[in-house]
């Protein structure tokens, strides 16, 4: 038994049925953006116009993963990790005219196999944000099409790879996708409309609810859930405003896809805040909400709310707290309250698992090592957090650290540092931190 004292001897998290992994996302890492008949992304366009990443970063490169996939395999089965999560580029995989694009599912056979070889399980997202730009110029999520142009994607990619991956996820963070794509405009495509929103959230619903049956029916032996970003608010002072901008603050990220997927309905105070309602066809909340096998909920940090107005609210400031390199406050007990209010609030929650959590820190490599003692610090908190909520009756089955490797982080590009790996992006080598190491010796101790 190990004698860290950060986790309780009996936790779960100590036995070796609880899963550890590693994740990634294609755009964020594979680079190779015009080889093999991919066509360009979303973000490939978001990169290209002027202003809209820092230091007018790109895709182009990232981390070479393209090329350097069968290294990268090996650096994760060095650090001994059960599982890796990673997700497939549609933009690769299918042809203008709706067919399968043999390179592209070369890449991932070859990916997909060298990973079962060494016994590291599949966690495979269908869609991390890269939407092709074809479809987009035809509307992209705020048109209802995209849902089944979706489902056909999601079908011949689940037949091409039936059988090399242990479970599948139709969405990363629907919420970026719909709200910070399409309102808030900080991300690709880069619109600023909440009604353009609002109907793209429902797109993605409905794309969920039609692929997970042809999931099912095409790769029977894996698991199907979706991934979200769920977030905890806290009310910046005791009145019943704050209060309650605090709670509609959660509704409008958490419950809004929440309530589709796992109780069939929208929150009705989601469309009241926003002022606006998706064009829903009868029977769509029938198709998405769909039996799950697991839920994924990436992680990061706390909303921190005042009432604004009666049907609105606003971030606040918060001063005095420990901050990652994104700014982000570091805030561990909200991953147990958020988990333990999802499953108060939806009794028919699926097994959880930590599909991302990790944080930025400013690394650079001395001496050939990366001393980065706060993300250790910060693993350790977090995983008490979910050892916590676990024994509050939460089933949670397993958690994965955001990054593998430092990578493309959007529109803030390759300054801020995710990865467990340290990655010199002059000469692409990857070094592990002292993180890596402390994971792999973790998860080597388990019993
Ligand atoms: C969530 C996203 O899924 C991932 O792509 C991103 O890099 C991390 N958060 C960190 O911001």
């Amino acid at each position: 038994m190990s004698s860290e004292s950060w986790l309780p001897a009996s936790s779960r998290l100590r036995s070796r049925d609880f899963l550890f992994g590693v994740a990634t996302a294609s755009f964020q890492i594979e680079g190779s953006t015009e080889v093999d008949g991919r066509l360009p992304s979303i973000w490939d366009t978001y990169c290209d116009t002027p202003g809209k990443v820092t230091n007018g970063d790109t895709g182009k490169v990232a981390c070479d993963h393209y090329n350097r996939w069968a290294e990268d395999v090996d650096l994760i089965e060095s650090l001994g990790l059960d599982a890796y999560r990673l997700s497939l580029a549609w933009p690769r995989l299918i042809t203008r005219d709706g067919k399968a694009n043999p390179k592209g599912f070369d890449f991932y056979k070859r990916l997909l196999d060298a990973l079962g070889e060494k016994g590291i399980k599949r966690f495979v997202t269908l869609y991390h944000w890269d939407l092709p730009q074809w479809i987009e110029d035809r509307g992209g999520w705020v048109s209802r099409e995209t849902a089944y142009r979706y489902a056909e994607y999601v079908d011949i990619a689940t037949r091409e790879l039936a059988g090399r991956v242990e479970a599948w996820a139709t969405f990363n963070e629907p919420w970026c996708t719909a709200w910070i794509g399409y309102a808030a405009g900080r991300q690709a495509p880069g619109h600023t409309d909440p009604v353009l929103a609002i109907a793209a959230g429902h797109h993605l619903m409905l794309g969920h609810g039609l692929a997970v049956p042809l999931i099912r029916r095409n790769d029977p032996g894996a698991k199907v859930g979706i991934v979200l970003n769920l977030q905890p608010a806290t009310a910046a002072t005791d009145t019943r405003e704050d209060r309650h901008a605090a709670k509609l603050a959660e509704v409008g990220q958490n419950d809004w896809f929440l309530g589709a997927l796992l109780k069939g309905e929208y929150d009705a105070r989601f469309f009241e805040l926003r002022g606006a309602v998706p064009a829903i066809v009868p029977g769509d909340l029938d198709t998405i909400q769909q039996p799950l096998d697991y839920l994924g909920v990436n992680y990061y940090f706390r909303a921190y709310v005042s009432a604004a107005g009666a049907h609105d609210y606003k971030d606040m400031p918060l001063d005095g707290v420990e901050r990652t390199q994104m700014g982000w406050e570091v805030y561990p007990e909200g991953l147990t309250y958020q988990l333990v209010t999802i499953k108060q609030d939806y009794p028919n929650l699926p097994p959880v698992y930590i599909t991302e959590n990790g944080m930025a820190s400013d690394d650079a490599v001395i001496d050939g090592e990366v001393e980065d003692d706060s993300r250790i610090r910060f693993f350790e908190r977090h995983l008490a957090a979910v050892s916590d909520a676990i024994d509050a009756g939460v089933e949670v089955s397993g958690y994965f650290a955001w990054s593998l490797m430092d990578n493309f982080e959007w529109s803030y590009g390759y300054e801020k540092r995710f990865g467990i790996c340290h990655v010199d992006y002059d000469t692409q080598v990857r070094t592990p931190k002292k993180s890596a190491y402390w994971l792999r010796d973790f998860v080597a101790r388990r019993s």
